[in-house]
């Protein structure tokens, strides 16, 4: 099977790492890739949102199947351009419809959704310029801290959390921008994050512990994946600026059985039915960004009853893609064949492809730019990859420079590689990754030494 696979991030890394050791792949091209996708296939110079540049490449080359990294094709349509082109009409795409993928593109219709199939999430309301004043009340029901969301995709941006109505007063208005009752937008700034934010989401907070949980469907049947936890916070002890993700860990300790089924029976089930009876194409990933909720007010109006002993799932958000960097850790943990999965979501036979996972734990590093997730330099010389023993290294923002000569590899992104480790327990993995890590060198390169600390064996 020829398979071209869209990206260039670690997640894309970590999938070229797995489909690579598929027996069914004749070739795999990655586009654009990055410094490391080289070494699974062959990296083409496409971007992973050139949709015309791609669909040509997919008939000259012939290729059986393309799978979708990142969520701005999918949230753009590259399924349905694809699926229109006669070209190109017939070629698998794992990843979901434009339809699907606003479960992701959309916090507003996600929310709508999850209502419509009573899948417990936290209670909202969405209002937009003309709306201000009513969104401002509706802040003072809500307890602190206030979440404010921007409806549209914002590069992992859009959500705040704020601590005092105050602020949350102050930034609902920027984000809509700055709109006041009667103002039919004559004098209104831009709203803060453009036009994704021309529509705000205010929800409730929830408290607890978050776990990422990963789906892979053929519209019919699913297939549940390794879940992990994921670190966004910069600083250690969770402190600083959002990022794109500074590590992960699988499995996920209080995400037993008993967790695992109650996710299964309110949110995965509900989903997938969900979309077949909204009648959205779905064929592909789908992650659910989730929290066991131990706040649950006594008035909610979820139909879910809380149950003290073992916390109760809320979803948070979806994706319509894999998260990075828990991908860095479910694909260590994924035994099965991927490949043979996707031709399972391609053919709709999910049902009869066998899935396992490894018994180990798996964790994953990031090591990122000094100054990121704010300003950061690029073109750092990389050094040390190659002392690394036992762990898989995943590039992220890593690039070859220019020069023909002497190539060498050079830091190209915030994020810039992911070192991943088994272990026979959590601790036994960090201890791998911490050591290893150390080895790779970079100007500035910072990661955080704290992943999975928060991890207890017990229960949630
Ligand atoms: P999202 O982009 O929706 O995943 O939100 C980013 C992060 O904000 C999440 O991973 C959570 O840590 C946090 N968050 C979002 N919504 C809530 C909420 N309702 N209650 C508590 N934390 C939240
Ligand atoms: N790790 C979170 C995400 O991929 O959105």
């Amino acid at each position: 099977m020829k398979i071209l696979l869209l990206g260039s991030g670690g997640r894309e890394h970590a999938l070229a790492w797995k489909m690579a050791q598929s027996e069914r792949v004749e070739k795999l091209y990655i586009a654009p890739g990055n410094a490391g996708t080289c070494t699974c296939g062959e990296n083409v110079a496409i971007k992973a949102d050139d949709f015309e540049a791609i669909k040509q490449f997919v008939a000259d080359k012939g290729i059986d199947m393309v799978v979708v990294g990142p969520e701005d094709p999918l949230v753009k349509g590259i399924y349905d351009d694809l699926k229109r082109d006669p070209r190109t009409k017939d070629v698998p795409v794992i990843g979901p419809s434009k339809a699907g993928a606003v479960l992701e593109g959309s916090k507003d219709f996600a929310k709508a959704f999850m209502q419509r199939h009573d899948i417990p999430t936290a209670r909202y309301r969405t209002f937009d310029g003309e709306h201000l004043a009513e969104g401002l009340l509706f802040l003072e029901t809500l307890q602190p801290p206030y979440v404010l969301k921007a409806d549209g995709l914002c590069a992992g941006k859009g959500v705040l959390i704020l601590g005092t109505l105050e602020e949350a007063r102050r930034e609902l208005r920027e984000m809509l921008g700055g709109h006041e009752e009667g103002d039919k937008g004559h004098n209104a700034a831009k709203p803060k994050f453009g036009d994704a934010s021309r529509r705000v989401v205010i929800e409730e907070f929830m408290s607890g512990t978050e776990c990422s949980v990963f789906v892979l469907t053929d519209g019919e049947h699913y297939k549940i994946l390794p879940e992990a936890k994921d670190y966004k916070r910069i600083g250690e002890g969770d402190t600083g600026l959002n990022t794109g993700g500074m590590g992960s860990v699988s499995p996920v300790p209080f995400a037993g059985d008993e967790w695992m089924k109650k996710v299964e029976d309110r949110i995965i089930r509900p989903t997938i039915e969900g979309l077949r009876q909204e009648g959205i194409d779905y064929k592909g990933f789908i992650f659910f960004g989730l929290i066991s909720r131990t706040n649950i007010p006594a008035c909610h109006t979820s139909p879910v009853k809380p149950q003290p002993s073992v916390g109760d799932p809320y979803v948070i958000e979806y994706n319509c893609r894999m998260g990075d960097p828990e991908t860095e850790t479910v694909m260590l943990r994924l035994k099965s064949d991927l490949v043979d999965l996707l031709e399972g979501v391609a053919r709709g036979d999910l049902d009869r492809r066998a899935i396992a996972f490894d018994e180990r734990a798996a964790v994953c590093v990031m090591l990122v730019s000094g100054g990121y997730p704010q300003a950061y330099r690029k073109g750092l010389p990389i050094t040390g990859i190659d002392q690394v023993e036992g762990s898989v290294v995943f590039h992220a923002g890593t690039a070859f420079s220019p020069s023909p000569q002497s190539p060498q590899m050079v830091t190209a992104g915030g994020r810039v590689i992911a070192v991943s480790s088994y272990g026979k327990d959590k601790e036994e993995a960090l201890r791998k990754s911490f050591h290893e890590a150390q080895k790779i060198n970079f100007e500035g390169r910072y990661f955080r030494r704290d992943i999975g600390a928060d991890l207890s064996e017990s229960k949630s």
